[in-house]
C-alpha cells in the first residue's frame, strides 16, 4: 500500500474504484459497474477476463506490475480499479478527492465469514488449514487478511454522504439488480436505456457468471447461507460483536444496513 501510495497517479474524472471487504460480491459489482460504464458492452465482457477490465491493484504478482499496467491505460479509457482495504489505507488523494468515483459494496458479516472460509480453504495462497470454528474466531479478532471486517465496513460507511461515494449492499443486488444497475448508472453519470439495464441484469445472473470463464469464481451466491454454517452461539456472538463496534462511534440512527436474509 505504501508503494501504491507513492506511485499511483489518479485520474479523478475517469477512474472508478470498486471497493469491498473480501467476499462481499466484488466480482459481481465490478462486472455491473464495468458494463454500465461501457454501454453494456456484453461482447467485450464475454471476451476479456473481468480481472483485466478491473485491475486488482493490491494484488502484487512477480510478473505483473499493476501500477504500470494502469498507467498504460489510454487516457480516454476509464480505469476500473479494485481495492479491499479500509478507507484509511487507500491513497489519501483518492479518498479525499471529491471527483474520484468510489463504489463500496457491503455484505452482511455472517455470509461474508462463511464465504471467506470456503475461499481460504480453496486458495492455497492463504495457507489456512483449520476448520470453520477456527476461522470464525480469527475473523472476530480481525486476524485475517485485510483486517477487521467491522473496521473496514465502518471506515467506508462514514463516507457515505460524500457525493463521490456510493454504498451498495450485496443483499440489495440480490433483491433487485435492475435498481442497483440504475443507481450505478446515475452515480457514474451514464445515460442507460432499459434494454441495456436488462442485458446487464441478464449477464450478471449468478448462473450466467458462474458458467462464464471470464467471470467464474462463484460458490453458492446466496443470502442467508450462514444459517447452514454458524452455530446459534456463533450467530449470537457475531450480533454482539457488531453492536459493540457500532456503539463505538456510529450513532443509533446510522447503523450499518446489514441484511441477513
Ligand atoms: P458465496 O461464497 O457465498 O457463494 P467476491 O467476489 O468478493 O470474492 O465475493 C464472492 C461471493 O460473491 C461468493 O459468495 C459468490 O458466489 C458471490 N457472487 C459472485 N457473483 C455473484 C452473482 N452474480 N450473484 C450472486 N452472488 C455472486
Amino acid at each position: 500500500m505504501a508503494e501504491i501510495g507513492r506511485r499511483f497517479v489518479p485520474r479523478p474524472t475517469t477512474d472508478v474504484h470498486i471497493v469491498t471487504y473480501p467476499k462481499a460480491g466484488t466480482s459481481w459489482i465490478q462486472e455491473v459497474a464495468w458494463l454500465v460504464n461501457h454501454d453494456a458492452d456484453i461482447a467485450t465482457s464475454n471476451d476479456v477476463p473481468s480481472s483485466q477490465r478491473t485491475v486488482y491493484i493490491e494484488l502484487r504478482t512477480t510478473d505483473n506490475d499493476k501500477l504500470s499496467q494502469l498507467e498504460n491505460v489510454p487516457i480516454e479509457s476509464p480505469r476500473h480499479i479494485k481495492w479491499h482495504h479500509s478507507s484509511d489505507l487507500l491513497p489519501e488523494q483518492i479518498v479525499s478527492d471529491s471527483k474520484s468515483k468510489i463504489i463500496y459494496l457491503l455484505r452482511n458479516p455472517k455470509d461474508t465469514v462463511v464465504s471467506w472460509y470456503h475461499f481460504q480453504k480453496k486458495i492455497a495462497l492463504y495457507g489456512f488449514t483449520g476448520d470453520f470454528d477456527a476461522f470464525f474466531e480469527l475473523f472476530l479478532q480481525g486476524n485475517v487478511a485485510y483486517g477487521c471486517y467491522m473496521h473496514n465496513v465502518r471506515s467506508w460507511w462514514k463516507l457515505r454522504h460524500r457525493p463521490n461515494v456510493l454504498i451498495l449492499t450485496y443483499e440489495d443486488m440480490h433483491a433487485d439488480l435492475s435498481t442497483v444497475v440504475q443507481k450505478v448508472a446515475t452515480f457514474l453519470g451514464k445515460d442507460i436505456m432499459p434494454q441495456q439495464v436488462a442485458a446487464i441484469v441478464e449477464h450478471c445472473q449468478f448462473q450466467q457468471m458462474k458458467d462464464n470463464p471470464m467471470t467464474s469464481n462463484m460458490r453458492k451466491g446466496q443470502v442467508g447461507d450462514w444459517r447452514n454454517c454458524l452455530s446459534e452461539d456463533q450467530s449470537r456472538r457475531m450480533d454482539i460483536w457488531v453492536d459493540e463496534h457500532e456503539q463505538q462511534d456510529v450513532g443509533s440512527d446510522e447503523r450499518l444496513p446489514l441484511i441477513y436474509e
